[in-house]
């Protein structure tokens, strides 16, 4: 019979070779190891291993990726109880993850035969990295985990998960068990940063040991059981020249923010969420000088720097009994004490604001950081709200002096309803025109229209400002030649041949 447990005392406590019956698997096998070419049955192909980004219309595919009968599931619940009845845990705990790997599946392998589970090659090769998965790692998210072309991995309950794969979102055959295999699942994450999830603390964030981010919201706050949301960590983060491949910007803007960075403006990132603005803050700090001393301070480490001489600090939340925390204002605070030449900070959501830009103002030129905005004018106002709400009793117009006296460069980043990613503006922060913040588009992107297949069409153009604000840093750098040419190649004329123009943001 197909997956009903047997009452054979025998299938209990045999680990090691009952019968001579060939053994599906080759032995020294990899802990991932490839799926068999040559399967029997379709659904063989269920490979889901990296490699390959996949095509333009993913969703079908994904779908079948992982999607299992009732049946399979039921098998594998027998087998998984067998192997628990079987295996030492304890003892397993002390080997090594490849050769607890191989002992897991030799023991399933047996207890597949003894059980007379009726199952291709290419199923009984599944069900074991599936096993070993469950019992090692972090269950049916391996797969996904494993592979470099996912930005965000989604788990809503454990019937649905989502992947963002190239921008777009897509939902996976990926299921768990039930509710309780998702919470446990949970918590071998968390419990890696020394944390816990359950009813009574039902909100966690925890990272992943490769750095990608996680957050946890546990039932009853999540009704149909736990949401689990993970980030991603890239082990190449984007370079400007990709992002100029991908359209995301032109090579000219690429030119642009370069000298950006380099000369040392002091730069606010804007974008929502998942727009890209850490990559973007990454790709900025490519253009540092390597004999600069940078202090970055991130709630996650995810900025990779490639400069020598870089210190990196992280905040730390409270503990379970709600002490200990470290926030992003402490560790900007501490930083003017480090004698930094340059402040990176991952991202500005709070009274840090302030101190950032206090650092920006007196002498620490070049520093960066980014803001959640959907336009460089709602920057400022973000910023000048975050202010506000840290209780600095200061009038509206002395923190838009004090925005206006810090701030260089607004650099916009936006996920279009495509799922293309562009860099929408970069626009100079001027003055004040009575209380208002006055600024000036250097290089804006304009979409014009669809085409066929649904992608959106669009253009950067320089707005004409040939003598940008940071002209005399620029100078200082030996560095107007190429910002010029840069700013006359961007920009695009009508047809009677009159430049586009129009600065003002
Ligand atoms: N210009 C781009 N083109 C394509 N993918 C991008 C681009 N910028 C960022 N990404 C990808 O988008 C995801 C989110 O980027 P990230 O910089 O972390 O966003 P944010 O910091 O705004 O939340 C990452 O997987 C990143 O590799
Ligand atoms: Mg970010």
């Amino acid at each position: 019979m197909f997956g009903k447990r047997t009452n054979d005392p025998a299938s209990v406590a045999t680990p090691k070779k009952a019968a001579p019956a060939p053994k599906p698997v080759a032995a020294p096998k990899p802990a991932a190891a490839p799926k068999p070419a040559a399967a029997p049955e379709p659904k063989a192909e269920a490979a889901p291993k990296p490699a390959a980004p996949p095509k333009p219309a993913p969703e079908p595919e994904a779908e079948k990726q992982r999607s299992h009968s009732e049946e399979y599931y039921d098998v594998k619940t027998t087998v998984f109880n067998a192997l628990i009845d079987t295996i030492d845990l304890t003892q397993l705990s002390k080997l090594d993850a490849i050769a607890a790997r191989e002992e897991i599946r030799d023991i399933v392998s047996e207890i597949i035969q003894l059980k007379n589970v009726v199952m291709s090659i290419a199923e009984q090769e599944e069900l074991l990295e599936d096993i070993c998965n469950d019992v090692l790692g972090y269950g049916p998210l391996e797969p996904l985990l494993a592979r470099d072309d996912i930005a965000d991995i989604m788990v809503n309950g454990a019937a649905t998960t989502y992947i963002e794969v190239n921008g777009k979102v897509q939902r996976t055959g990926v299921r768990f068990a039930d509710n309780a295999q998702l919470m446990n699942i949970c918590q071998r994450i968390v419990s890696q940063v020394g944390r816990r999830v359950d009813e009574s603390s039902p909100i966690c964030d925890a990272r992943l040991p490769d750095g990608s981010r996680v957050n946890v919201i546990a039932p009853p706050l999540a009704i149909d059981g736990a949401a689990l949301t993970i980030r991603k960590f890239k082990k190449d983060r984007l370079r400007l020249e990709q992002l100029v491949k991908f359209g995301s910007i032109t090579p000219q803007a690429k030119t642009i923010l370069e000298i950006i960075g380099r000369v040392r403006c002091n730069v606010l990132i804007s974008g929502g969420t998942g727009s890209g603005k850490t990559t973007l803050l990454n790709c900025l700090t490519g253009s540092i000088d390597h004999d600069e001393r940078i202090i970055t301070c991130e709630d996650s480490a995810e900025l990779q720097l490639q400069q020598p001489h870089v210190v990196r600090l992280e905040t730390r939340p409270p503990n379970l009994e709600g002490e200990g925390e470290i926030t992003m204002r402490d560790l900007v605070k501490n930083c003017l004490r480090m004698r930094p030449e340059r402040i990176i900070v991952g991202e500005v959501r709070g009274p840090e604001a302030f101190d950032l830009l206090q650092a920006m103002n007196t002498g620490h030129d070049g520093s960066m950081g980014t803001l959640h905005a959907n336009s460089p004018r709602e920057a400022i106002s973000r910023l000048e709200s975050m202010i506000m709400m840290g209780g600095f009793a200061l009038p509206v117009k002395t923190i838009r002096e004090m925005i206006v006296g810090s701030i260089d460069v607004i650099v916009q980043a936006s996920r279009l309803r495509d799922g293309s990613r562009k860099i929408t503006h970069i626009t100079e922060v001027m003055g004040m025109e009575g209380e208002v913040v006055t600024l000036q588009n250097l290089v804006v992107y304009e979409t014009m229209g669809e085409d066929a297949n649904g992608k959106l069409t669009g253009r950067h153009r320089s707005t004409g400002i040939s003598r940008p604000a940071f002209w005399e840093r620029a100078e200082y750098y030996s560095e107007t030649g190429r910002l010029s040419e840069a700013l006359a190649e961007s920009e695009v004329f009508d047809e009677h041949g009159n430049p586009m123009g129009e600065s003002h943001a």
